[in-house]
């Protein structure tokens, strides 16, 4: 018997079905000498502001390369309680922080102190892949309440569909807002449904706000704006999107003080900390409010160039992105016409154009099957000349 057959249960459980199997078919492509428009992009393609790039090097050369403790150094944690003070108005203290490496390990961390064998986790169709992978590799169980799609302002809640969806097993609900991949934001109300229903039937919520300074309309409604936060939420955000600051691993979990405390020990016991000049790096992020305002303002212009773009093409259709930088698009017609799965019409736009998006198939369950994300972390010319790619390849489809 071979090592690969040995696996355990849980780890074979996972799909792997993530959003780099689509990159390494560009990289084919390309290696053909097809120019790619690659709207696959999960990150920003705005450079680390110099004073986080300065303050690391400085790290370095100061010997700042041992290990930290295992909730991160002092400076960042105090860092990130008084941002999150300022912002949005609420009271979390440094002891509430745990600095880990990336957003997923946050995530991670968040799973893996409350699920386990036969809990459930309610997730939202769609949602970002990570969490039903996680949910179980911890023996837990995603189950899956369908958004639903509203007239101008994209996929919301549909608070029947969560009550029919929870048991006495739920033991989390995920929400992610601003939503990766809908691009939707959810408002005040739809937050406080939520936090409402974890706080009375002991459910923990939680709710990752990473990419909640990419918002073009509306207010960005954070869960950790409710007073009693600390007996149900696990607020998770980070670097790397706010900051473009992907390949540092840096994210954070905010939550009940004894609760990070426990995470604490989950770290040291399984990565020990996050990377000590990448956190000194963080801190310096701080300062540069200006160039994560003048990025955001970027890519409010990329969004309506690709919205209005995408909107002269007959047979697909788009909400208006309001938040995020994806735009997530309804291609139903074109999968029925041509008799396509998603998955086949993002291969296949690669291939015979050399334009990646993300087929909706990845953020699962169901409702991804009938869209393609595409997004906006590219430059005007890019969009426009992906866009036109990408009507030709609809119109040769529909006939
Ligand atoms: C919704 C969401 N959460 C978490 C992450 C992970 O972020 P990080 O790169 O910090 O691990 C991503 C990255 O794509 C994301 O889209």
């Amino acid at each position: 018997m071979k090592a690969i057959d040995r696996l355990a249960p849980n780890l074979n459980s996972l799909s792997g079905e993530t959003t780099l199997v689509y990159q390494d078919k560009a990289r084919e492509v390309a290696a053909k000498g097809v120019k790619i428009i690659n709207f696959g992009i999960g990150q920003p393609d705005v450079p680390t502001p110099a004073v986080a790039r300065e303050e690391a090097k400085l790290a370095l050369d100061q010997g700042f390369t041992g290990y930290t403790p295992a909730l991160g150094i002092d400076e960042l944690r105090e860092a990130i309680a008084n941002d999150l003070r300022e912002r949005l108005k609420t009271d979390v203290k440094k002891d509430e922080v745990i600095v880990t490496p990336g957003a997923k390990a946050s995530l991670f961390l968040a799973m893996a102190s409350f699920v386990g064998q036969g809990d459930e986790v309610l997730l939202f169709d769609p949602a970002f892949y990570s969490y039903a992978e996680v949910t179980r590799l911890l023996g837990g169980r995603p189950v899956y309440a369908k958004l639903k799609r509203e007239p101008n302002s994209g996929f919301h809640l549909d608070m029947h569909e969560v009550e029919a969806k929870l048991s006495p097993r739920t033991k989390i609900i995920v929400l992610n807002n601003p939503s990766n991949p809908t691009a939707a934001l959810m408002n005040r109300r739809e937050v406080e449904a939520l936090s409402e229903i974890a706080r009375e039937r002991g459910i923990v919520l939680l709710s990752d706000e990473i990419y909640d300074h990419f918002v073009y309309e509306g207010e960005m409604a954070s869960a950790l704006n409710e007073s009693s936060w600390r007996d149900y939420l696990l607020y998770v955000n980070g670097f790397s999107k706010t900051f473009s600051m992907t390949g540092w691993r840096l994210g954070y979990v905010v939550a009940d003080k004894q609760v990070i405390s426990k995470m604490g020990t989950l770290a040291a016991n399984t990565y020990t900390c996050a990377n000590s000049f990448a956190q000194r790096g963080a801190l310096a992020a701080f300062r540069a409010k200006g160039e994560v305002q003048q990025m955001v303002d970027l890519f409010k212009r990329r969004r309506d160039v690709l919205y209005t773009e995408l909107s002269k093409i007959k047979g697909v259709n788009l909400d208006l992105p309001h938040a995020t930088f994806y735009a997530f698009l309804d291609v139903s017609k074109v999968l029925e016409t041509a008799g396509l799965s998603v998955k086949k019409f993002s291969i296949d736009l690669i291939e015979k154009k050399g334009v990646v998006t993300i087929p909706g198939e990845v953020f699962p369950e169901e409702v991804g099957r009938m869209f393609v994300r595409l997004s906006f972390a590219l430059g005007e010319d890019k969009i426009r000349e992906g866009v036109k790619r990408l009507a030709e390849f609809v119109e040769e489809k529909l006939g």
